[in-house]
């Protein structure tokens, strides 16, 4: 059905964690599809080192391996990572080089990488009261020169959790799904009569010409509902221009992050350069805030009419929008809530979107997959059914393909950590504030934790099966207090 695979360039990455003078740190980083097979002769590595932990000898950070910093390890680095544009792929071929523990050193940043699940549990739960991830720096710099609220993804120590404390209860309870059914649905069938016009044009024998692109609509369009309870206006005919020029915008900072983060003169000169680069990028994330403000106005507006009429919007018997929430709560200022709904659309239109897309890859590669789960579809809603939050609770198949899907090609290809205290990992020495990456990716791909790997089996995550897995093994979704936001919207 759709000739997509895993060879993968970070496009719109979703917060890449780059740094200053750290351009190869980049966690979060979100794959796109394009046309290759699978890599099946690939090496992970899984018995290339032993872990010496339990034996009791802790060895020092300076004996963990990596690669040798010389001219022809650049080269081997450019030509790996396919140009500077797939760094997984150079995680995975250094974890098979390597072994589980590994650290590499880019323009004078340390980082280790880790790819053993039991060391990512050791971090996950060492992480204290307020985890911390390294930051995007070009966002950081952005939000600095305007003087604007850093948001949740940005933030760290007491002014995160107060932030995640104000928005956490409404988010990750699992009431939200039933909350925003109804427009997830409404989104869902403009979707598909849109998806049905654009087949019936290219014909049965052709594909949708930009799928990703419209995968993109449909979840700006949905996650614009959550964050800032309206529609934005994607599937109108003819599209907002404002809807338009936010997904535009939007577009654009992701791709000007990784062009930024990837550029000598970014990494290296501050305060940053104003490069033709640098102004697009600061006008495309100006823009952002300014029409997400609009929304915040006009949804102020109009709760400024209902308490007119003495009715209390945020009432713990109404349904209530996010925006609604965090603006009755009057524990987030107008412009904290605006950079709150921005990280919303941030941290899930991308991830969404992408995620979506393959899936329907693998789906599209596998039609009794794509059988077995129509016909668990049409068992649970029947062939017109609306979906409901409770339905989807009986879905467990597809939750099952959608968990697989991310396991084998996760979005997000590394999270981050740094901790505030030592830690031993794979039997070495962690010194506190060292980058460590946890590698999702080259875990995902390791027979070590997940028997055939490469397949893509949906049984696997069925609850019969599922004691064999590794509960860390698989954290599409991150872990803890710090854990993604919208993983009760996505399932
Ligand atoms: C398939 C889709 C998605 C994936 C794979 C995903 C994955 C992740 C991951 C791995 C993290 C980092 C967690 C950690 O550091 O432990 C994260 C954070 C976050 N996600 Fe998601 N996400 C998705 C969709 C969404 C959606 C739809 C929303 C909003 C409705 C969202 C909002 C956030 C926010 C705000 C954070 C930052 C939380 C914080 O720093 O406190 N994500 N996500």
């Amino acid at each position: 059905m759709f000739s997509v695979s895993m060879t993968s360039t970070p496009r719109r990455n979703l917060f890449p964690a780059v740094q200053h003078l750290k351009p190869l740190a980049t966690f979060w980083r979100s794959q796109k599809t394009q046309g290759a097979p699978l890599e099946r002769n690939e090496s992970y590595g899984d018995s290339a080192k032993t872990d010496v932990e339990g034996g009791g000898r802790v060895r020092p950070f300076e004996d963990i391996p990596g690669p040798k910093k010389n001219f022809r390890s650049i080269v081997e680095f450019y030509r790996k990572t396919k140009g500077l544009r797939r760094f997984y792929k150079m995680n995975q071929s250094l974890f098979a080089e390597h072994g589980p523990i590994f650290k590499n050193n880019i323009l004078g940043q340390t980082m280790v990488h880790i790819t053993d699940p039991d060391d990512f549990e050791k971090v996950f739960r060492a992480e204290g009261k307020f985890p911390r991830r390294p930051p995007v720096d070009i966002w950081v710099e952005h939000r600095k020169r305007r003087n604007y609220f850093p948001g949740i993804i940005l933030l760290d120590g007491e002014e995160w959790h107060r932030i995640r404390q104000s928005i956490a209860p409404k988010m990750m309870r699992p009431k939200i799904v039933e909350e925003n059914i109804e427009n997830f649905n409404a989104v869902a069938e403009d979707a598909i009569a849109r998806f049905v016009k654009l087949k019936e044009a290219c014909g049965p024998d052709d594909h949708i010409p930009d799928l990703e692109g419209e995968l993109s609509r449909f979840s700006t369009e949905s996650i614009g509902t959550v964050a800032f309870d309206t529609r934005l206006g994607l599937y109108e005919d003819p599209p907002k221009q404002e809807a338009l020029k936010f997904i535009e915008m939007v577009q654009a900072y992701f791709e000007l992050t990784m062009k930024l983060a990837l550029s000598i003169p970014s990494n290296m000169v501050r305060p940053y350069m104003d490069t033709p680069a640098m102004k697009k990028f600061l006008k495309a994330a100006d823009d952002i805030l300014d029409i997400g403000q609009g929304f915040v106005d006009n949804k102020m507006r109009e709760l400024k009419e209902i308490a007119e009429k003495g009715i209390d919007p945020s009432g713990p018997t109404q349904v209530v929008s996010l925006l609604t929430y965090l603006l009755s709560k009057d524990k987030l200022t107008p412009e904290e809530v605006n950079g709150m709904a921005i990280d919303v659309i941030f941290a899930g239109v991308d991830t969404t979107s992408n995620s979506l897309l393959w899936l329907i890859y693998h789906l599209g590669r596998l039609p009794h997959i794509q059988e077995k789960l129509y016909q668990e579809v049409v068992k649970v809603l029947g062939k017109d059914g609306d979906v409901t939050s409770k339905s989807l609770g009986k879905l467990s198949y597809l939750k099952a393909c959608l968990k697989e899907s991310m396991r084998l090609c996760p979005v997000l290809v590394s999270n981050g950590r740094i901790l505030d205290q030592d830690i031993v990992l794979s039997g070495y020495n962690i010194p506190a504030q060292t980058v460590i990456a946890i590698e999702l990716y080259c875990a995902a791909r390791s027979e070590k934790y997940f028997k055939d790997p490469l397949e893509f089996r949906p049984e696997r995550w069925l609850r019969e099966n599922k004691d064999e897995i590794h509960a860390f093994s698989n954290l599409s979704f991150g872990f803890g207090t710090r854990m993604c936001l919208g993983r009760r919207v996505q399932n």
